[in-house]
């Protein structure tokens, strides 16, 4: 059988100290899929969700009529579990991941998960594999990828009257190769990520399909990272593909403020640690030609965390951006050994970020 039912009480909490035991070579970890041993998987049927099952077969049947392939109705989540310093291993802000899938759903057209039951998957799918969580001291991270999609038949354009929602989880390194090296962003100038009113806000496969040839057409031109800006004007920036924009000026972050950029939780919680450093946190508008004129910029998300960008490319014009010269700055260097200090347990967590699983 490839199927158990589940009940999230009755898992053996000693599996923790299987983490990072799995055959795999933690130091050549990439951001790509490895298969694990099981999936979490729960079914919304008749206007209820049924119960949760582990699955070990990776492929799900659908429905040759599911609204998701046919409609994209269809949203996901990713977040990441940390082995920390103790050999114990903790999801990152799970419970902010919840509410913004919340979110997601909501747009969609699609029955909410409830935060615990959200939570309670994203554990299981972390505990069931833990052999596959990064040993500390890797950089590594199991990254969590939640999927929720409208599994049921319509032909007709409306919501399915079933849904899938899975967790599944993958060890992963670094996105960008290097870590905290820094890249080159490619502004995209003829194509946009959302629409001023669409779906840009909330994490759905849609906004991802519309990524995927601007994408490939800025990785053929060898940059790895692309930038969008605002899809009316085109004056101010909105975001990178899979990440947000932040950038440092004198006692500033600045992140930009759009309806049309998805809220990072990243970038929440980068914000409160540099209040809590001293700087001041500006949601703004943020034009195209003031980047030069921060001191650090960078991409910031779940899978780059924070990926510094020292060079734009802007129609065919290189720009060199910060003050320092190709090489991480000193403050996005600070926040990101705060953040990786918390994640993985070498500090103490006075925030309430991390979740034992
Ligand atoms: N923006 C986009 C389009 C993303 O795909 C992501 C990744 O999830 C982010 C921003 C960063 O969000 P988070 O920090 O919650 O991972
Ligand atoms: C993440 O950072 O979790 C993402 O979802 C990015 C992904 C599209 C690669």
């Amino acid at each position: 059988r490839s199927s158990v039912v589940c009940s999230v009480s009755n898992v053996d909490s000693a599996l923790v100290s299987k983490a990072g035991k799995a055959d795999l070579k933690w130091d050549e970890l990439g951001f790509a899929y490895v298969n694990t041993k099981c999936f979490v998987k729960c079914v919304y049927k008749d206007g209820q969700w049924g119960e949760m099952t582990i699955e070990t077969d990776p492929y799900v049947k659908v429905h040759i009529g599911a609204t998701a392939l046919h409609y994209g109705q269809s949203c996901f989540e990713g977040m990441k579990a940390f082995t920390g310093k103790d050999g114990k291993v903790r999801l990152f802000r799970v419970d902010e991941n919840a509410k913004r899938l919340q979110t997601s759903t909501e747009r969609m057209v699609m029955p909410e998960v409830p935060s615990n039951m959200f939570i309670e998957a994203c554990k299981l799918a972390v505990r069931e594999n833990i052999e596959y969580a990064p040993p500390y001291g890797f950089g590594g991270s199991l990254y969590v990828r939640p999927l929720m999609f409208g599994s049921g038949a319509r032909v007709g354009l409306q919501p399915a009257d079933e849904y899938t929602f899975v967790v599944l989880v993958t060890p992963v390194g670094d996105y960008y190769k290097g870590g905290l090296s820094p890249v080159t962003a490619f502004v995209q100038t003829k194509y946009d990520r959302a629409a001023p009113q669409g779906i840009g806000n909330v994490k759905v496969g849609a906004n991802y399909a519309a990524d995927i040839l601007p994408f490939q057409i800025c990785k053929s031109k060898g940059y790895p990272i692309n930038l969008y800006l605002h899809p009316k004007t085109g004056k101010t920036v909105e975001e990178f593909g899979t990440s947000n924009f932040i950038a440092l000026k004198g006692d500033s972050y600045v992140t930009p403020d759009s309806p049309s950029v998805l809220p990072s939780i990243t970038n929440k919680t980068l914000m409160h640690l540099a209040s809590e450093m001293g700087m001041q946190v500006e949601r703004r508008p943020v034009t195209v030609e003031e980047i030069a004129d921060f001191d650090e910029v960078a991409a910031c998300g779940t899978a780059v965390v924070i990926t510094p960008v020292t060079r734009l490319v802007h129609n065919d014009e290189v720009i060199k951006l910060g003050n320092y010269d190709d090489q991480v700055g000193p403050r996005f260097n600070e926040l990101y050994q705060n953040v990786r200090a918390i994640q993985n347990a070498e500090v103490e967590d006075r925030y309430g970020w991390t979740f034992d699983v």
